[in-house]
């Protein structure tokens, strides 16, 4: 994984800089969709710009950074295809990559500080997916995805 997109709401843009930072210092190619201004910004905006570039593999994965991780991660998992995954620690953030194969990391700047975000990013960049029993159940939200995609009825 070597090209992530970043997007943030106004709520997260210092993190999103010490963390974009942090990114490119470790090598990474990383394109800034979100905003850097202190007015205020929707997070769906950048929710939605970052998952669609995954979605189409424009990037190899996701940052998505709000006050919460919430309603930024809401948005994206809105975007077929995508797995996103709001984290306060790194523990869910490498087991959200083994077992669901998350493409878009997710975290609040209200809630965790800028080492404590790091060290999620680190632990989910340098997890990898297992496969396995953890693909059937990956396909299954997919199957999931696809009826609802389809509008059927139960
Ligand atoms: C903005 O006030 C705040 O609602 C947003 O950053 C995020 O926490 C939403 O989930």
């Amino acid at each position: 994984m070597k090209k992530l997109a970043i997007g943030n709401d106004h709520v997260a843009v210092e993190m999103k800089k010490e963390i974009m930072a942090y990114l490119q210092e470790k090598g990474y190619e990383v394109i800034n969709v979100g905003t850097d201004e202190e007015g205020r910004f929707d997070y769906p905006i950048s929710g939605y710009k970052v998952a669609k570039m995954v979605a189409a593999g424009e990037v190899d994965g996701g940052v998505l950074i709000c006050g919460t991780g919430v309603g930024i991660s809401l948005s994206a998992n809105k975007v077929k295809g995508i797995r996103c995954c709001v984290c306060s620690e790194p523990y869910s953030a490498k087991l959200s990559k083994q077992h669901n194969n998350t493409n878009i990391i997710a975290f609040g700047a209200r809630v965790v500080g800028v080492e404590l975000a790091k060290m999620i990013v680190d632990s989910w960049l340098e997890a990898e997916f297992e496969g396995g029993r953890h693909q059937r159940r990956v396909d299954m939200i997919r199957e999931i995805e696809e009826t609802q995609s389809l509008g059927a009825a139960e």
